[in-house]
Parts: C-alpha cells; sequence; structure tokens
C-alpha cells in the first residue's frame, strides 16, 4: 500500500473514534449463517480475538456461541459502547497490526468489517503471531445489495461501495502473507427490516460522512431526504438488502 494510500485509510479509520452511539443502533449485525460458517471447527469455550470489534455487534454474536471473547480496536469510544453492552468481555485499545496480545493467544481471530482499515502484510503476520498452533481467522462484510438500483443511488449519495466491490465477494478475498493456507468464502444474502427515518440516519455511521466537513454533511443530508422521499413517498418502513461475503484461512 502506497503511504498515500495508507495515510487516506488511517484517516477514514479513525473516523470511528467517536459515535459509538449511532453506530449501535443503525448498523446492521450478522445473519446467523454467516457467523455459524465463520466459526466452524473452533470449539464452544475456545479463546476468539475480534480485531475492529467497533461497539460489539459481531462480538455479541461470539459470546452468544460460548467463546471467550476478547474485543480490540483502537477507538476507546467504540469499546466503551460495548462494555456497556457486553460486560464480561475484555476490551483492549488495539489494532490488527498490533493487539497487544501474547503470542499463541487466541484459537480464532475475527475481522468483522476491519479488515480493510488494516494494513494487510503487517496485519497478517500480527494475526498468525496472536494465533495458536492450528488457529485459525475470519473475516466477514456486509455490504448493501447494490444489485437493487435504488440501493446502488443511495450508496453513490453516501460515496460508499458500490459495484462489482461490493456484490463480488471475490474483489475482497483478503490478501494474506505465508502463513496461512488456502482462503475459502461464502456468500450470504439477506435484509435488514428498517424504519425510513433510521435509513435516513444511516449515512451518519458511514467513515465517509464522519470525515466529511459541515458543508459536506449537509448537502449529502439534503440529498438522501430528497432521494428517500421521492423513491418512498408512502411507506415507514423497508427492507434494506445486504450481501454478506465471508472468508476464512487457517495457519499453514
Ligand atoms: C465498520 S467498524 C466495524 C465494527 C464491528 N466489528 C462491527 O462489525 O460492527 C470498523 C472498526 O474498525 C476499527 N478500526 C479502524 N482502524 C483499525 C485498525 N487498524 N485495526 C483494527 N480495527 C480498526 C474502527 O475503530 C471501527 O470500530
Amino acid at each position: 500500500m502506497s503511504s498515500q494510500r495508507s495515510e487516506s485509510f488511517r484517516r477514514l479509520g479513525s473516523a470511528f473514534a467517536a459515535g459509538g452511539d449511532g453506530y449501535e443502533r443503525l448498523r446492521p449485525g450478522y445473519p446467523d449463517d454467516a457467523v455459524s460458517w465463520m466459526v466452524e471447527g473452533t470449539p464452544a469455550g475456545a479463546v476468539v480475538a475480534d480485531v475492529g470489534a467497533g461497539t460489539g455487534k459481531f462480538t455479541a454474536a461470539l459470546v452468544n456461541r460460548g467463546f471467550e471473547v476478547c474485543a480490540i480496536d483502537p477507538s476507546a469510544d467504540m469499546l466503551d459502547q460495548l462494555s456497556r453492552l457486553l460486560p464480561g468481555v475484555a476490551t483492549r485499545v488495539g489494532t490488527g497490526e498490533a493487539t497487544g496480545l501474547p503470542d499463541d493467544a487466541a484459537d480464532l481471530v475475527t475481522f468483522a468489517q476491519s479488515w480493510h482499515w488494516v494494513e494487510p502484510a503487517a496485519g497478517s503476520i500480527e494475526t498468525a503471531r496472536v494465533l495458536k498452533p492450528g488457529g485459525r481467522a475470519a473475516w466477514v462484510w456486509n455490504f448493501m445489495d447494490v444489485r437493487e438500483p435504488w440501493v446502488a443511488e443511495l450508496a453513490a449519495i453516501w460515496h460508499t461501495v458500490g459495484g462489482d466491490q461490493a456484490t463480488n465477494r471475490m474483489r475482497n478475498l483478503p490478501v494474506l502473507g505465508t502463513g496461512f493456507g488456502p482462503v475459502t468464502s461464502v456468500t450470504i444474502d439477506w435484509a435488514q427490516p428498517m424504519l425510513l427515518a433510521d435509513l435516513a440516519e444511516l449515512v451518519t455511521t458511514r467513515s465517509y460522512y464522519r470525515s466529511a466537513s459541515p458543508t459536506e454533511r449537509n448537502q449529502i443530508d439534503a440529498d438522501v431526504a430528497a432521494f428517500l422521499c421521492a423513491q418512498f413517498p408512502a411507506v415507514d418502513t423497508i427492507r434494506l438488502p445486504y450481501r454478506t461475503h465471508c472468508f476464512r484461512a487457517g495457519l499453514a
């Protein structure tokens, strides 16, 4: 990654530093089938490091499956929110490149919607370091399903990922170092029922919006409101379609 691109990634990644509340309320969770596929082969009671845990949307699914979870994120604000919802979960301020965990600490390392903020070469070395022998890593991304034309229009207004990058999971294949075996993958299609008012607010949780100027934000708010009024003049709730791309790999 060039230093300019990596600086721009850092700037957008840090856009989550505050704002855990809206994120937790508005962002989608993960379908059960996606979670089951990602943790397949990891027994209940195993240690899972959830990296880029944010407010704990994916962490909660891990806790519900009986894992001993350590939630890691660079944003203390996100982790505060996580601790309110999941008080029993250990948290640590850290990144995918430097988790702060000891060697051989985890049976599974997960990255839910966070690997794209991690510098992949450093992140895969760190992930391999903290995994126990025989351990695995798993990645997941929720993308709005922009095969639906109105969703594609909304994604463009939001300046969020659209086109092939959202619909084709192979465009999101994690690039790993030599420490890992082959990556396998699956895509799960589903939809989130939402109030239209919440859909209008969802953009406020996106990193582009969070790092935009007040003028840019006002413009995006106005465009979103105009679009949703025209698209859905007579409904209060909609179903927002998602494609969830999942990946996993074991240590070589
Ligand atoms: C889109 S949120 C995903 C949060 C949560 N995993 C979820 O699924 O809702 C991305 C998270 O990645 C975190 N992040 C940003 N840079 C990171 C890095 N270098 N390493 C790990 N996490 C990072 C952000 O603080 C944010 O909480």
